[in-house]
């Protein structure tokens, strides 16, 4: 079970330093993988933040090659070297509004495992693609592209996120069922893909406007294996979850 919080563009270093320390007392001793994905300028600080306890670091972000001319971009290598243990890839607001294809998606997924971390890839459908019924088809496609070329040693230590874009900072939580039904067709996939056992070594996490008054019937699914939180990992309401979701451990 992994609860991940993706801060998104929130927090200057100093808010952010504050706020893991709370978490740290917090959180401490709970049995559970809590990431948190602050903006780049504060993972240095962060790595040291959380140094020896139990919460790990995670980038929101990352570019595909060790180094080189691409101005603004920031490296696998740079991130590994800081402590850095996940990163985010192909968040919807990476898809939709800086225009990352599936292509470029792989390309950082291979770099991510490369450098010896793990990728959250993430997947999931417009309200329009599903109002039209391509919902399946449009997770396949981005898993099947976003997976393409990998070893089954990779898929191991990779994490999928299903975010359909619809429930993501709408308030409009996708419905237990609604979301089982897409992470169960995940599983399915990746059974067809690979096999059934590691099908079951790949943790599923759902996102999309998680709330502690939602988070529990959601984590109660049998395919779902925790939450890629966003406006609610930014506050108190953080502790809530992981809370919740210790019940499950
Ligand atoms: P919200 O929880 O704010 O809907 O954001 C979800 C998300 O995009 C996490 O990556």
């Amino acid at each position: 079970m992994i609860v991940a919080g993706n801060w998104k563009m929130n927090k200057t270093n100093q808010q952010a330093k504050l706020f893991a320390n709370t978490l740290i007392q917090r959180l401490a001793g709970m049995k559970l993988r809590i990431v948190l994905c602050p903006p780049f300028v504060c993972l240095s600080d962060l790595a040291e933040v959380l140094r020896e306890t139990n919460l790990c670091l995670g980038a929101q972000n990352c570019h595909y090659e060790k180094a080189g001319a691409f101005t603004g971009e920031i490296s696998p290598v740079m991130l590994k070297e800081i402590g850095v243990e996940y990163v985010i890839v192909g968040h919807s607001e990476r898809r939709h509004i800086f225009g990352e294809t599936d292509e470029f998606i792989n390309k950082k997924v291979k770099a991510i495992l490369d450098n010896g971390m793990t990728p959250i890839l993430c997947v999931g459908e417009t309200k329009e693609e599903r109002e039209k019924g391509l919902t399946f088809c449009v997770v396949e496609s981005q898993l099947r592209q976003g997976l393409f070329g990998l070893t089954r040693d990779q898929i191991e230590r990779i994490v999928i996120a299903y975010e359909p874009v619809w429930a993501i900072g709408t308030g409009i939580v996708a419905k237990p069922w609604q979301a089982q039904e897409v992470h169960g067709f995940i599983r399915k996939l990746l059974k067809a893909l690979y096999d059934e056992n590691l099908s079951k070594k790949v943790p599923i996490l759902y996102g999309g406007s998680i709330k502690p008054d939602n988070f529990f019937g959601l984590m109660a699914q049998p395919d779902i294996d925790g939450g890629l939180v966003g406006g609610a990992s930014l506050d108190e309401q953080f502790v809530e979850l992981a809370k919740i979701l210790s019940w499950f451990v």
